[in-house]
């Protein structure tokens, strides 16, 4: 794709993942707008970058998701690129019952179902435009499942299918679907789940992660991972297997 010259909405782009590929895309001379729950992490992201567009929403609720699609269509009417990339991650023990998946947020509403209908509500709006693509944030455990984070890991399996499938559907649109597989990254992801896990360390900076998606979108690179997820994307059942039985050794 042409990384530049576009104009771009970044779901959960005051932070982490999404600030870096907020960052990068603006650095390539594109439109950015990026929306996200907490007001002030994105008025602290525009006080870095004045050129950022900035909409506080909740993709996790419904109206406030139609709410963004018509403010865009009324504001940025010619956005031709989706970034579904916000995310929430929680280590859940199903030993003690539901009442741990209960007592926090969805994240199969944040993290799979939001992505779905965000697709659904922009397509027609993106339908025709140049350049235009969605480009979905899943994980390397959507490949390989972390069993302290069973619904996490089955959220981003199904947005892999999702990515899939849809590229395949949404092909007679000219609208091209990326998914990016990143490994683990230091962001402020799960921080009670880091925490848990002292002696897990992530060195992997967002900026260096995401200089090396910018060049997978720049070669159509419709899979992109990175380091460890670029193997799990080619892996074997056998390779998977043996990633899934040495990780969950370790935690
Ligand atoms: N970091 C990693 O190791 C890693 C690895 C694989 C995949 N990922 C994926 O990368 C994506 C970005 O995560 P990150 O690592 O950059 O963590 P992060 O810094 O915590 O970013 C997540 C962003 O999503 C936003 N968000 C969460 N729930 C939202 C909601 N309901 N509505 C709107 N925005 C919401 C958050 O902002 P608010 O709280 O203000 O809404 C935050 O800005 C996620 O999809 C994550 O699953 C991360």
């Amino acid at each position: 794709m042409d990384i530049s010259g576009n104009s771009i909405l970044i779901t959960g782009g005051a932070t982490g993942i999404g600030y870096a590929l907020a960052e990068a895309f603006l650095a390539e001379g594109n439109e950015v707008i990026i929306c996200g729950r907490r007001e002030e992490r994105l008025l602290e992201a525009k006080s870095k970058h004045p050129e950022l567009h900035i909409k506080v929403c909740d993709v996790a609720d419904a109206g406030e998701r139609r709410s963004l699609a018509e403010w865009i269509n009324v504001n940025h009417g010619g956005l031709n690129i989706l970034v579904n990339n916000a995310g929430i991650q929680r280590d859940i023990d199903f030993t003690e019952g539901i009442s741990g998946f209960m007592s926090g947020e969805n994240e199969i509403t944040i993290n799979l179902e939001a992505p779905i209908i965000l697709t659904g509500l922009f397509s027609p709006f993106l339908k025709g435009k140049k350049g235009a693509a969605i480009i979905n944030i899943s994980s390397g455990l959507g490949f390989v499942p972390a069993a302290k984070m069973p619904v996490y890991c089955a959220t981003k399996a199904g947005l892999h299918a999702f990515s899939m499938a849809i590229r395949h559907q949404l092909l007679k649109t000219g609208i091209k679907v990326f998914e990016v597989v990143p490994p683990a990254v230091d962001t402020e992801l799960n921080p009670e789940g880091r925490a848990r896990r002292g002696s897990f360390k992530v060195d992997l900076k967002p900026g260096e992660f995401v200089a090396a998606v910018m060049k997978g979108l720049k070669n159509d690179i419709y899979e992109i991972g990175y380091g460890m997820t670029e193997g799990h994307i080619r892996a074997s059942r056998e390779d998977l297997e043996r990633s899934f039985t040495q990780m969950n050794s370790r935690w």
